[in-house]
């Protein structure tokens, strides 16, 4: 296992991949049948998946098993939203500031699941 603050950068570094990629995806242009970048959908898998090893990593390093407590259970479906995040935008042509908004939101959201360790 590796050490606490490995899984900690990895997780964090992933979250900003991930919102780097996102943000690219809700505003770049379009090609002519309507994909974004591919390089946005790499980016974007890469900063899913940095995620998701460091927020194991942190649980094993946090002794926390399932059943997962509830903090961790929001956590997990915040994650799978994000991670899906360009189905929609792909499908239905999201984009925009206010879709930005509400996907930065969900930080905030996971901070204080983090800090309240809601059980
Ligand atoms: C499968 C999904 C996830 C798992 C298993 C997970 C797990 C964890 C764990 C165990 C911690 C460490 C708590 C500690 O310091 O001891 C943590 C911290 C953190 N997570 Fe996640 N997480 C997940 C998804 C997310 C998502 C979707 C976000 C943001 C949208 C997020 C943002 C954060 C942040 C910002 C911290 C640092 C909070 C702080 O130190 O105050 N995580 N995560």
């Amino acid at each position: 296992m590796l050490p606490y603050e490995v899984y900690k950068v990895a997780h964090l570094v992933g979250l900003a991949v991930l919102f780097a990629a996102l943000g690219g995806l809700l505003f770049a242009a379009r090609d002519v049948d309507g994909k974004p970048p591919r390089a946005l959908l790499v980016l974007h898998g890469v900063g899913v998946v940095l995620m998701l090893v460091g927020g194991f990593g942190l649980l094993a390093r946090n002794g926390i098993q399932w059943p997962w407590p509830n903090w961790v259970l929001v956590k997990a479906g915040l994650w799978v939203v994000l991670a899906a995040m360009p189905w929609p935008i792909r499908k239905f042509g999201l984009g925009g500031a206010w879709i930005a908004l509400v996907l930065a939101a969900s930080v905030g959201v996971a901070v204080v699941m983090v800090r309240q360790r809601i059980p």
